[in-house]
């Protein structure tokens, strides 16, 4: 199984929803390491709970660089192959993010290119959109802008709030993570990536005499 990092800030619901879809029998991931930038992070206390490696590390008084660097550094140590953010609000610096390159996912609560960034919800709200939602998205050097790999829409109700919403756009959350993360996996491994790869590697050979 392709062994994926989980970088987590805070609650660690959609860390939660990624670790129980991979005990599912036909899951093509496991969770090899859960990590915080903040050390009160609930999410770590349930990850310990459920017997998963942490690692938590405060960033005040940190270079983004040396900080990322032993983040890094924990990632490799623990096999992860990839790194799956969720509620990670922390910008990762250029060269962790080039390191990881197509192999990083980030969940953002909106339907991008709309509302990158914070305060989502309620700035549908403001907007008056009747549609809301979430989206997976490769993580590239902009923040929230890579390409986006799947989207929900969640309807928005008469009377909602911010947090209302949220509530709802986090239930769609929970569904689209682990399934865009176990497709991203399962592309990288099937035969006819592999053949790709075959084929880039032969066209980046200088041509024969
Ligand atoms: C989720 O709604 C996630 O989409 C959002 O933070 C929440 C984290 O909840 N992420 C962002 O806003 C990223 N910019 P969780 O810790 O319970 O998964």
């Amino acid at each position: 199984k392709a062994r994926v990092g989980v970088l987590i800030s805070g609650r660690g619901s959609n860390m939660a929803a990624l670790l129980y879809a991979s005990r599912q029998p036909d899951c093509p991931y496991e969770i090899a390491l859960v990590a915080s930038n903040d050390p009160d992070a609930p999410g770590l206390a349930l990850a310990q709970a459920e017997r998963i490696s942490t690692f938590a590390l405060g960033h005040k008084g940190m270079k983004r660089a040396d900080y990322d660097a032993i983040l890094n550094r924990e990632l490799e140590a623990a096999g992860v192959r990839y790194v799956a953010l969720a509620g990670h609000m922390r910008i990762l610096s250029a060269e962790f993010v080039e390191k990881w390159a197509g192999r990083m996912v980030n969940i953002h609560p909106s339907l991008l290119p709309k509302y990158k960034g914070l305060d989502t919800h309620a700035r549908a709200l403001e907007a008056g959109d009747r549609v809301a939602g979430c989206s997976v998205h490769l993580v590239t050097l902009e923040l929230d802008d890579g390409p986006v790999l799947g989207q929900t829409e969640v309807a928005v109700l008469d009377g909602d709030t911010p947090a209302t919403l949220a509530a709802r756009v986090l239930i769609a959350e929970h569904q689209l993570y682990p399934r865009i993360l176990a497709d991203l996996v399962t592309r990288e491994t099937r035969p006819d990536a592999l053949l790709d790869k075959v084929r880039e590697l032969a066209l980046a050979l200088p041509a024969a005499e």
